[in-house]
């Protein structure tokens, strides 16, 4: 490594790990994929092969362990995100961790306490406000170019349900997939939800419900200068991802669509039709996956602030946990329910 260039450890070979490897080996300027740690040793080495770093290993702790290992992108299940970044921080190593941190906040606290401690750089994988529609969105509120926002509607609909294995270890829809339209919802808006109600059913497939898991929701966000916000989900719409929005403000509008891979539009007798939209988040988001990380590395290089830091990625889980008791107590549920509740003391 050279001074200027900042030596990456990838934690997780799996979807997502495999497409950050493929920016790290090259795509982010000042930085490059140091080792590669996956349980499944075959796929960290396989990743590591392709993408060109120099180590592969089942076992994390070997990069904590490697002097020459500057950061460490945490891409593995969920269910281990918040031991690896409290081990990360301990070791000295920069961190950017995919979404969600933890599953509960009592684990988010203790990680985000132990990061504080280490004074190392936090990121949390919320990429799609990196994204160049979102952004355009966020400029034209900040710019009031709509007057004030009133309404917000997010639709986000998943092509397909992911495997019984992801589905459980993910947490669920709320803290898996709804977390990333709960970033959206404060990031557009730049506001807090004072209000969480959730109803959602198991619609697509047998092994959703068997997860005791749900895949078809609606959430409704109250935020505390009064807009009003929906959330639709969906784990499965046959023609392909399903990522927009639109705000209604006080002077105006602002929608974004989906992309789709070509402008093409065929008109016959029959109608008028294109082809679907960009199948699903590897294709769609993957420029605001690059960006994300280059934002992460120039973070750290300037010694500035993370663009998202631990508290952004902890209050999506509080609205998370919110949606979750909202649907099953059939109720609307304020955040700071949630806060109580993790804030009582457990019997022992
Ligand atoms: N930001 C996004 O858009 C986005 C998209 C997909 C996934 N994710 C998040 O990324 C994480 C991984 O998701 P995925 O879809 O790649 O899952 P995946 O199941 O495809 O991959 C996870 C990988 O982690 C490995 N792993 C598990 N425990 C490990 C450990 N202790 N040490 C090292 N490796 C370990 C597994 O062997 C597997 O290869 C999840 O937390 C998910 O929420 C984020």
């Amino acid at each position: 490594m050279t001074a200027q260039t900042l030596s990456v450890g990838l934690i997780g070979a799996g979807r997502i790990g495999r497409l950050h490897a493929g920016h790290l080996a090259g795509q982010i300027p000042g930085a490059r994929l140091g080792a590669v740690a996956d349980v499944q040793l075959a796929a960290a080495q396989e990743v590591a092969a392709r993408c060109g770093a120099p180590v592969a290993t089942a076992d994390y702790t070997d990069l904590l362990a490697d002097p020459t290992i500057d950061a460490v992108l945490i891409a593995a299940a969920t269910d281990t995100h918040a031991t690896i970044i409290a081990a990360a921080a301990a070791a000295g190593k920069h961190i950017f961790c995919e979404k969600p941190i933890a599953l509960s906040l009592a684990a988010i606290d203790g990680a985000l306490a132990a990061s504080g401690r280490a004074g190392v750089k936090l990121q949390i994988g919320f990429n799609r406000r990196f994204d160049a529609n979102y952004r355009r969105v966020r400029e034209a509120i900040v710019a009031g170019e709509i007057g004030r926002p009133e309404l917000l509607h997010i639709i986000s609909r998943d092509p397909a349900p992911p495997p019984p294995a992801y589905l459980a270890t993910s947490g669920g829809l709320f803290l898996d997939m709804t977390i990333h339209d709960f970033d959206m919802a404060r990031f557009l808006l730049g506001g807090e939800v004072t209000s969480v109600f959730a109803t959602a059913s198991a619609l697509t497939d047998p092994s959703v419900a068997a997860a005791g898991d749900v895949d078809t929701a609606v959430v409704v966000l109250t935020f505390a200068d009064g807009a009003i916000g929906t959330i639709e989900n969906s784990r499965r719409a046959v023609y392909g991802y399903d990522q927009r929005v639109e705000i209604l403000g006080s002077t105006g509008a602002i929608a974004i669509g989906n992309n789709h891979a070509n402008t093409a539009i065929i008109s016959d007798r029959g109608g008028v039709r294109r082809d679907p939209p960009l199948h699903f988040f590897m294709e769609r988001y993957l420029a605001s996956y690059r960006a994300e990380l280059s934002a992460f590395v120039e973070a750290i290089r300037l010694d500035q602030p993370t663009p998202v830091n631990g508290a952004d990625g902890r209050l999506p889980v509080v609205l998370g946990l919110a949606a979750e008791r909202s649907r099953r107590e059939g109720r609307a549920v304020r955040p700071a329910e949630v806060e109580q509740q993790a804030a009582l003391p457990t019997l022992a």
